[in-house]
């Protein structure tokens, strides 16, 4: 295991945490300079890409601008000396990339005469996205998903830090990244943006994450809250979800994100969620974010989510993007009126405030640069072969350059380049797409900013085995005609085959297959050579009809900017595999909890009409991922937290009480190695066979080794959501504890007895 520069956060299931700007004590406010009775003109911005007012904060003389005062105080200070169209321009966005903008998804304007910055917005789920129509470099990162396989706080904290410093570098002082929606259908199309199925995993990699980023003075965010866990309908669709079930699922996973990483906002959702907007549900808004967790940064909406003035500003909207429609004029009527208090509004406006204070986007200005590449390539490389994982290894590998002739390379652009993930989080390559448009890339067939169809990075898998494997004939073949890639492994003493499943924001999957003739393929080259390693760069889990003959798979998902070289040194043992899934692989479509995604057949894109709302009705409710097939004692292809290694570990000596789990780990093997070791448990009351993940860690044993461990489990992770007192409570009776490898298989079992009730959160009603 190669180690991240920054602190050191492995393990999951912390009892404590802080909160550091977001949860000082609010100081009463100082007496405020007279409010501003004129309209404020504002300076005209400097030539550049970076604009002026983004630079133009030394407005020292302000009190507002003394960076020892508390974030509040300062948002109270700089409110009282706003006009009330500056207010108002707060509160909205000026559209996406307009010409004053850095060319990002969405932009605020400055106020120059109180020294406050522009918010230049990024998409940057994997990278700073919307790079290429400026001409930027950004280095694409492996998929989200990848960084939760790593189950690594460290890898988590890397990999928000490079989007910090990068989004910095081109000049954007907010991330409108952080993707932490439950993966609770394998089909979902944004699923490689996310960070799996399992709220703990999600919550706690998004939390290291946020801290990364936000630790390069950029202001983060958390999305899509609520329940935006399918692509199908997103802007019309109708999540009905019971209280219980949404707390001990997709919410606690943002219950967890915003508690332990305090990121600055929280972007809702485009669906409806029990009969209200996203972005105008007073439950998921009001009553949950800001009253039970006591947020105090701002919600902005989802591009084109918001959907009235009056409901969604009294529900708890805060800002809506990207442009002006029910926040300008129409809020200004309605705060006129009546309909929507003043102290609403300035209450809006000072969450803007204290979060831009409190970050230190307003105090520390931003230095353009082009962005640090090689060293972020390297990190890029790092993050890859901490992500990819092992799923089958029949002694296959790791290869061996002494005694591999030949090997044959196969299918998916593996001479040029690596897959991407589309949508809004597309990061560009630098040179445009590696793949011709016409050469045969599945085309996702989407409107608008989706109809680009699958971009390939250039990164060739190709050329990074023959550096690595210089003495070996390595061959390529394309792929696409299954007899000339039979033969082409069968000629070689090794065949390595790459598949490849496009995926983006807009759209889902109708099925789990790899599409085109790939299954056809790999059957036919698995057939002609039993020395077959299949490279799969997919969204999220596909099935595999030729598992049995494949003598090696490894899962790379979109493996980012060094995603070759990444694999490269995980197949030939340069570093060892440590990766495991945060999501379930299904066996087939039969096991999902829905034979076929809810909802029209294509997305509607944002704007049109909404007439149309359809429920869904999750049938797995909570039971997210493992949990249904535990609940249904159904058998997957392969379970949730499951990676092989090229060493084994062996578990013993288990301890366990309400706090903490102990026990040995060792390195079994010949080889070193790092363990994702994981803990469940099973609650009073739960049906036999089910766990929850409560605790994990990551730890590096060299060959041989035995180490003890101790991992503290965080009581929200054992507690249930009383619905009727609306709080998490450690119920009494006893908890079975598991501890292992994967969430299925040989697991060390302990158990302990609480002997009454505990309330664990006392932010909770
Ligand atoms: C996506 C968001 C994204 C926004 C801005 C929306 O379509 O759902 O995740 O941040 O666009 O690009």
């Amino acid at each position: 295991m190669r180690s991240f520069p920054g602190p050191t956060l492995l393990a999951a299931g912390m009892v404590l945490f802080v909160l550091p700007a977001l949860a000082q004590t609010p100081q009463p406010p100082a007496t405020p300079p007279a409010p501003a009775t004129q309209t404020a003109s504002p300076t005209p911005p400097a030539p550049g890409a970076f604009g002026g007012q983004n630079q133009a904060a030394p407005v020292n003389n302000l009190p507002w601008m003394n960076p020892a005062l508390d974030p509040d105080r300062r948002a109270d200070m700089a409110l009282a000396a706003m006009t009330q169209d500056e207010k108002l321009s707060l509160v909205h966005g000026s559209g996406n990339a307009t010409g004053a903008s850095d060319g990002g998804a969405g932009f605020v304007p400055g106020i120059p005469r109180l020294g406050l910055p522009e918010l230049n917005m990024a998409d940057s789920s994997v990278g700073v996205a919307r790079n290429g129509a400026r001409g930027r470099y950004s280095t694409l990162l492996p998929s989200t998903l990848g960084e939760a396989a790593s189950w690594d706080g460290q890898v988590a904290y890397a990999y928000g830090a490079l989007i910090g410093r990068e989004a910095r570098a081109e000049g954007y002082n907010i991330s409108i990244a952080g993707g932490i929606d439950l993966a609770r259908d394998p089909r979902d199309g944004r699923n490689f943006e996310y960070l799996g199925e399992d709220p703990v995993l999600a919550g706690e990699s998004f939390a290291k994450w946020v801290r990364g980023l936000q630790d390069q003075i950029v202001i983060g965010d958390i999305k899509h809250y609520a329940f935006n866990d399918q692509e199908t309908g997103r802007t019309i669709a109708n999540v009905v979800l019971d209280e219980r079930s949404m707390r001990e699922s997709d919410l606690l996973a943002f219950e967890i994100g915003i508690k332990k990483g305090a990121p600055g906002m929280v972007m809702c959702a485009y669906n409806k969620v029990n009969g209200d907007w996203s972005c105008e549900n007073d439950y998921l808004l009001n009553q949950i974010l800001k009253r039970d967790w006591g947020f105090r940064g701002f919600v902005l909406s989802d591009w084109g989510a918001t959907h009235s003035t009056v409901k969604a500003a009294l529900a708890g909207l805060d800002q809506e993007q990207p442009g002006a429609v029910f926040f300008s004029e129409a809020l200004k009527q309605a705060v006129a009126n009546g309909q929507v208090p003043q102290a609403r509004l300035d209450d809006m406006v000072h969450r803007i405030l204290r979060t831009e204070f409190a970050s230190g986007v307003v105090d520390k200005k931003m230095v353009e640069q082009v962005p640090d590449v090689f060293g972020d390539l390297d990190v890029a490389q790092r993050i890859g072969e901490a992500s990819d994982v092992l799923l089958k290894n029949n002694g296959v590998l790791p290869l061996n350059t002494a005694n591999v002739k030949s090997i044959a390379v196969i299918g998916s652009f593996a001479d040029v380049g690596v897959l991407t993930g589309g949508g809004s989080a597309q990061v560009d390559p630098p040179g445009g797409n590696a793949i011709a448009n016409d050469q045969g890339a599945v085309n996702l067939g989407q409107a608008g900013v989706f109809a680009r169809g699958a971009i390939w990075w250039p990164d060739s898998p190709l050329k990074a085995i023959v550096a690595r494997a210089p003495q070996a004939k390595v061959t390529f073949d394309p792929g696409t005609d299954i007899r000339s890639a039979a033969a082409a492994a069968q000629s070689a003493d090794v065949a390595i085959v790459f598949a490849s499943q496009p995926a983006s924001e807009g759209r889902d999957e109708n099925n789990l297959s790899l599409p085109g003739n790939q299954d056809a393929m790999i059957q036919a080259v698995t057939a002609a050579n039993p020395r077959t390693i299949v490279v799969l760069e997919t969204g999220g889990p596909v099935t595999m009809p030729w598992l049995a003959r494949a003598a090696g798979v490894v899962e790379i998902w979109f493996p980012g900017a060094r995603g070759a070289e990444a694999l490269t040194a995980l197949l030939f043992d340069d570093v060892n595999f440590t990766a495991k899934l945060p999501v379930t692989f299904p066996a087939g479509e039969g096991q999902l909890p829905m034979r076929a995604i809810a909802g029209p057949s294509r997305s509607p894109v944002p704007g049109a009409p909404t007439d149309q709302s359809f429920d869904v009705n999750y049938p797995e409710k909570d039971l997210v991922g493992y949990k249904w097939y535990d609940a249904k004692n159904l058998t997957p292809l392969f379970p949730f937290g499951f990676g092989l290694s090229y060493t084994d570990f062996a578990y013993s000596d288990l301890t366990v009480d309400a706090n903490q789990v102990s026990f040995t780990l060792r390195n079994a093997g010949t080889r070193d190695g790092a363990e994702i070791a994981q803990i469940y448990a099973r609650r009073p009351g739960d049906p036999a066979g089910e766990r929850r993940l409560v605790g994990f860690t990551k730890l590096a044993l060299k060959a041989g080794e035995s180490k003890s461990v101790t991992v503290p489990i965080d009581p929200m992770y054992l507690s249930s959501f009383d619905a009727t007192q609306h709080r998490w409570i450690e119920l009494p009776g006893t908890y079975a504890v598991m501890v292992g490898g994967a969430s299925r298989g040989d697991l060390l079992t302990g158990s302990f007895s609480l002997t009454s009730a505990v309330g664990t959160n006392t932010s909770d009603r």
